[in-house]
């Protein structure tokens, strides 16, 4: 069933974090709605811009009305992540989504805010509800690359003013992480302590993390065995410090490159180890069931496991 995002993330607030999971086709909608079936947990799925580039909005929905029939117990949001203003005007008006979220935050801060409240105005214009960027991620979600030299970390004092001013319904924050499988170098981890001050100045407000995905050494290793070349220094956040960040007020963790990498791994072994194989469905269905399986835990370590019924609950209804 259908839930608002904004809804699942007040219940969670402080307790445990929504999964967000980064999704584009049809193994990887059987995988996260089976895992979260497994983990009884909420989840929020969502597709960026480009995704829906690459798939089709169409198709994306009707892959989400496949498996809200398939897999009826799952409570679920459905987000649009990482749009532009146009990005977020497509889907707001087609009908499919409970949030959007627009990322101007490569703007300066009035810039940012003018954008935002402009998205807000519209989507709450049609009960959808706003999730914004204040700060930079390094990294590459879809073709979109900040540099090292424009990443910044979310200032908490504007944070206050530009929630009060955009009236934005959830504020993505950087605090050290980025898009990608290359997040840290050395004992490098989350800014916990900027977290904690972005928390003061915006006490119960929900807050979502980007680049959340771990980035397991043993995936990275079974992928270059298998023939990959997936540089060493590969690196994710650690459970530890998401686990503290959800007490600090992250209830979306936004995961992509973590499904990607099982991907890759699945596929490489797979031809590796059946050279004269050229049929979908084999390395297909070992897909889904380890992407199922990442998902459970997943949901079960950000302490979302067996939580659907009372967010369901707790939720307006169905959207
Ligand atoms: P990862 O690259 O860490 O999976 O982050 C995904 C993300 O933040 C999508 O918005």
């Amino acid at each position: 069933m259908r839930f608002s995002s904004i809804d699942l993330m007040r219940f969670a607030y402080g307790r445990y974090a929504l999964g967000a999971f980064n999704v584009s086709n049809l193994e990887q909608m059987h995988g996260l709605f089976r895992g979260a079936a497994a983990a009884r947990a909420p989840i929020i799925v969502q597709f960026t811009r480009v995704m829906r580039q690459y798939a089709h909005p169409a198709m994306l929905e009707q892959l989400l009305r496949g498996a809200e029939t398939i897999y009826p117990g799952v409570a679920f949001a459905v987000h649009l992540d990482h749009g532009d203003e146009e990005a977020c005007a497509d889907a707001t008006k087609s009908g499919h989504f409970g949030s959007v979220m627009i990322d101007a935050s490569a703007h300066p801060f009035e810039q940012n805010v003018q954008k935002t409240a402009r998205v807000v105005g519209l989507a709450h214009a049609q009960g959808i509800k706003v999730e914004a960027e204040l700060g930079q991620l390094q990294g590459i979600e879809d073709e979109e690359e900040a540099t090292s030299n424009t990443a910044l970390l979310t200032d908490p004092v504007q944070a206050r003013l530009f929630v009060d001013r955009t009236g934005c319904d959830s504020l993505a924050v950087a605090i050290g992480t980025s898009h990608g499988a290359y997040k840290f170098s050395g004992d490098h981890g989350l800014r916990l302590d900027r977290l904690e001050a972005i928390q003061r100045e915006v006490p119960g407000f929900p807050l979502v993390l980007h680049g959340a995905s771990g980035v397991p050494p043993e995936e990275i290793r079974r992928i270059n065995e298998a023939g990959g070349r997936i540089a060493e220094e590969a690196s994710g956040v650690r459970a530890s410090e998401v686990e503290a960040a959800i007490r600090l007020g992250i209830t979306k963790v936004n995961i992509g490159t973590d499904g990607r990498l099982i991907w890759t791994r699945v596929h490489r072994e797979f031809f590796r180890d059946h050279p004269a194989e050229f049929n979908f469905m084999g390395p297909g269905e070992t897909y889904m069931r380890e992407y199922a399986l990442f998902v459970e835990r997943k949901c079960v370590q950000l302490g979302g496991g067996n939580r659907a019924e009372e967010a369901a609950q707790f939720a307006c209804g169905p959207v």
